[in-house]
């Protein structure tokens, strides 16, 4: 289904929990997040309705976020039934991949076809200061596991932190060299105000290109990101770029919170509630959320923090 702007709606993004096994800074409070009521929360039922209910008005492919996803006990079954929907040509996973050592292979044959996976740094000090509770060593498990299972693709998330990674941008890079991977680098989003890292933190996408000059444009994916590619590379190199050059006119997500609203646009604080509705009422109030999709997210730099009312661990990324 098409928005008020033109724009064809085909992806879903579903948060299933807002729990994670991690506490990285730019996205959570270090005592984590208070758990909601079960009654709250969508059932497993419920997504799997939401998922039917999209999928009728053209949603094609369905991206599972959290928190962290792999933590939520019944991931397996709500990957598994989410693929078989008629219209769901894709299912997608957005993990931190601690738990992928153990889960990528189910996941695959649930028919899970694409992992991106956090990694935002190479030195475990560094990894152990940002996530406040993981292992590098556990992360990068996560990410062999990954690619044993067999994924169509794989991409690597690492948020630009200035004065904490920006040291390491040719370090990242070059795992596109050592393996089969997309690694994109994504502007850090003024979202949650823990005081870790304010407007000074933030770097543009264009220093990767700075500091990268061997970057040769790739071939677009029809994904957020700018692809380029280092000479003799396996895989490419993207900047997801939403402070400095957003991307709202191409945006075609909706996205749906573990809690069961759903958001027309991350950074806007409209919802649309679909936890305790049935298909036709879920499916009503889809077709409400994409007619209230904004044309834009509004303003939003380093100085200016989002409007989305909620912390990227409740939205899903
Ligand atoms: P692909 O299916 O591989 O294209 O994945 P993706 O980039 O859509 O998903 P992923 O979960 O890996 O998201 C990567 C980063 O892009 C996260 O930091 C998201 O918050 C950010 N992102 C994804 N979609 C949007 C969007 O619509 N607006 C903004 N501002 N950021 C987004
Ligand atoms: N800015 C940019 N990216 C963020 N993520 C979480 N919080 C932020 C933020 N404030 C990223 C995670 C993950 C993806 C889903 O969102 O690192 O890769
Ligand atoms: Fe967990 Fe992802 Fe937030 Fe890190 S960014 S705390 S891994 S939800």
């Amino acid at each position: 289904m098409k928005d008020l702007y033109g724009r064809s709606i085909t992806y879903l993004r579903m948060s299933v929990t807002e729990l994670c096994n991690l506490r990285c800074r730019y996205c959570m409070p270090e005592e984590g997040v208070e758990k909601k009521e079960h009654e709250n929360m969508l059932t497993e039922e419920e997504m799997v309705c939401a998922v039917q209910a999209a999928a009728s008005l053209g949603v094609s492919k369905l991206r599972i976020t959290g928190g962290e996803p792999l933590v939520k006990k019944n991931i397996v079954s709500i990957c598994g039934r989410c693929a078989q929907i008629p219209g769901i040509r894709e299912v997608c996973i957005t993990t931190n991949g601690l738990l992928l050592p153990q889960l990528a292979k189910p996941l695959r044959e649930a028919g899970v076809s694409r992992v991106n996976m956090s990694l935002d740094t190479l030195d475990a000090g560094k990894f152990a200061y940002i996530s406040r509770v993981g292992t590098l060593d556990r992360a990068l498990a996560g990410l062999e596991a990954a690619l044993d299972a067999g994924f169509e693709k794989i991409k690597l998330n690492a948020v630009l932190i200035g004065g904490f990674n920006d040291d390491e941008i040719p370090a990242l890079a070059e795992l596109t060299r050592r393996y089969p991977i997309d690694l994109r680098f994504i502007e850090l989003m003024p979202m949650y105000d823990s005081g870790d890292f304010g407007p000074e933190a933030y770097i543009p996408g264009t220093a990767v290109l700075e500091k990268l000059p061997e970057l040769e444009k790739a071939e677009q994916d029809g994904g957020v990101a700018r692809l380029y590619r280092l000479p003799g590379a396996q895989g490419n190199i993207g900047l997801i770029s939403p402070v400095s050059a957003h991307f709202c006119a191409e945006c075609n997500r909706l996205r749906l919170t573990a809690d069961g609203k759903l958001k027309p646009c991350l950074h806007s604080s409209d919802e649309y509630t679909v936890k305790g509705l049935d298909y036709e009422g879920m499916r009503a109030q889809f077709e409400a959320a994409i007619l209230g999709k904004p044309r834009w997210h509004g303003e939003l730099s380093a100085t200016s923090r989002s409007q989305a009312g909620r912390n990227m661990n409740q939205i899903g990324g």
